[in-house]
């Protein structure tokens, strides 16, 4: 913070305002005078002042009537009081009403120094504390999604208009990016957020249940359908649906929920009654649904119903910069469960959680930080407990991950057709898009 203040000088005497001036003027401040408290506020309306120094006595609107106008007006603007040797109560009555300081005439010129040294102070403190506050806002904006990185503002700012309409969302990204949190934050700020969530994992369910899960059935409508059920479809009723995995559902399910999204009706299993449904959808998928579409297993008309508006939630190794905020947070929430004071990591701690590339993103950076709180008999973490995580480099040969035997053997082909994209991608079996995703995933370069 700059140190150089605006500060205005008032007070009636001439010979007063031409010493301040003069003295701060010699300090590197910027200063202005004010023969009188109106001619005082004329000036703060123009221009706001950070530091006013008032007399008491003057005549018209004496200092205290000006101190209650400013501090009730221009709260940003500190007030110092100057006041007369053996009018102590006037100056305690001044404190009182929010002066930030006085001075006792006559008084030497250390004394003023003093003054503005504890101003100056005060003035840091108030700025610090703004910023803190400015950033726990920031990361309690919506729900528990912590982030600074560019591409987390983006979301930020994105969800309160998602909120705000009522298209089909469709949110990507990798395993524990976090796009169920997303999903619940744009159900929590959207008009439908005093109806229920209901989050469905599509994948986790096999076709024939999910058909009866969604649509409801009618008693006797299959094998052990003993009494009528409402189905998700049904019970969410002015909610949102949240479907998980929505990459894993079969044609015919995307075929009857693609007219569920157009007709805003459902039969349900075992009877001919069309019921009217009322429900936001917001689905999710780790994967990439253009390939599936591709390969006919996801029909392009659903693909594009649901994903009205896309939201793709980058993995954590390429918004690193969110590592700090989340360690904080995930620190913070296991101290508070196990009741230990785990408040920190060591900076090289710090640096190893930065150098991994976190495969399972924020998921199991929050299972790290839960494990090493869990275990830790320190108040303060470091590489040791970290150790369970393994740089790709030095991960174990012969325990190599899928994604990295995936990555050797595209770039083992690729070198084998001279980076010939087409032949490589017949060779792999995928088509060339995919191909050029993953080399642009993998950051494959040619060594030649
Ligand atoms: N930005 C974030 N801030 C705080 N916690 C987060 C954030 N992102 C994810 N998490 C936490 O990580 C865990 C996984 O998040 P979530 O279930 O939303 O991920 P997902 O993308 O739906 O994963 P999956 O694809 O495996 O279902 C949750 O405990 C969640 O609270
Ligand atoms: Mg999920």
């Amino acid at each position: 913070m700059s140190s150089k203040l605006r500060i205005m000088i008032v007070d009636d005497e001439m010979i007063v305002r031409e010493s301040f001036l003069h003295w701060f003027t010699k300090q590197g401040h910027v200063v202005d005078s004010a023969a009188s408290g109106f001619e005082a506020l004329e000036k703060i309306e123009r221009t706001p002042f950070d530091l006013l120094f008032v007399d008491i006595k003057m005549p018209g609107m004496n200092g205290i009537e000006l101190l209650e106008k400013v501090t009730s007006e221009y709260p940003d603007t500190l007030v110092v009081i100057i006041t007369a040797f053996g009018s102590i109560e006037t100056a305690v009555k001044a404190m009182k009403i929010g002066a930030s300081d006085y001075l006792l005439k006559p008084f030497r010129p250390d004394q003023l120094n003093l003054v503005m040294e504890k101003i100056l102070q005060q003035r840091t403190m108030t700025s610090e504390y703004n910023y803190l506050k400015g950033r726990l806002e920031k990361i309690t904006r919506f729900d528990n999604i912590i982030g600074a990185s560019e591409p987390m503002e983006a979301i930020f700012q994105l969800i309160p208009e998602i909120a705000e309409n009522d298209a089909s969302v469709l949110i990507t990204g990798e395993t524990g990016t976090g796009k169920e949190l997303v999903a619940k934050a744009i159900h929590a700020k959207s008009p439908r957020a005093p109806y229920p969530f209901i989050p469905i994992n599509c994948g986790a369910i096999p076709d024939s249940l999910l058909e009866s899960e969604l649509f409801g059935h009618n008693k006797g409508a299959f094998t052990g359908a003993t009494h009528a059920r409402k189905g998700f479809l049904e019970v969410v009723s002015g909610g949102t649906l949240f479907l998980d995995e929505i990459g894993e559902i079969s044609p015919k399910m995307q075929i009857d929920l693609l007219r569920v999204l157009e007709e805003k009706k459902i039969t349900r299993v075992g009877s001919s009654e069309r019921i009217d449904v009322d429900f936001r959808l917001i689905s999710a998928t780790r994967r990439n649904l253009e390939e599936h579409i591709a390969g006919k297993t996801f029909r392009q008309d659903f693909f594009y119903r649901i994903k009205v508006i896309e939201i793709q939630i980058p993995p954590l190794r390429e918004r690193k910069g969110d590592i700090p905020l989340l360690v904080e947070h995930f620190l913070e929430k296991y101290s508070q469960e196990t009741t230990k004071q785990v408040d920190h990591v060591t900076s090289d701690a710090g640096t190893h959680l930065m150098g991994y590339d976190w495969p399972g993103n924020v998921r199991e950076l929050e299972n790290a930080i839960e494990r090493a709180v869990v275990l830790s008999r320190r108040r303060t973490l470091d590489v040791r407990d970290f150790a369970f995580l393994m740089p790709p480099e030095t991960a174990a040969p012969g325990h190599r991950t899928l994604l990295e035997m995936e990555k050797d053997h595209i770039l083992n082909t690729l070198a084998e057709f001279n980076w010939n994209v087409t032949r490589s991608a017949e060779a792999l079996g995928i088509n060339r898009v995919t191909l050029h995703k993953k080399i642009k995933r993998y950051n494959l370069k040619d060594r030649e």
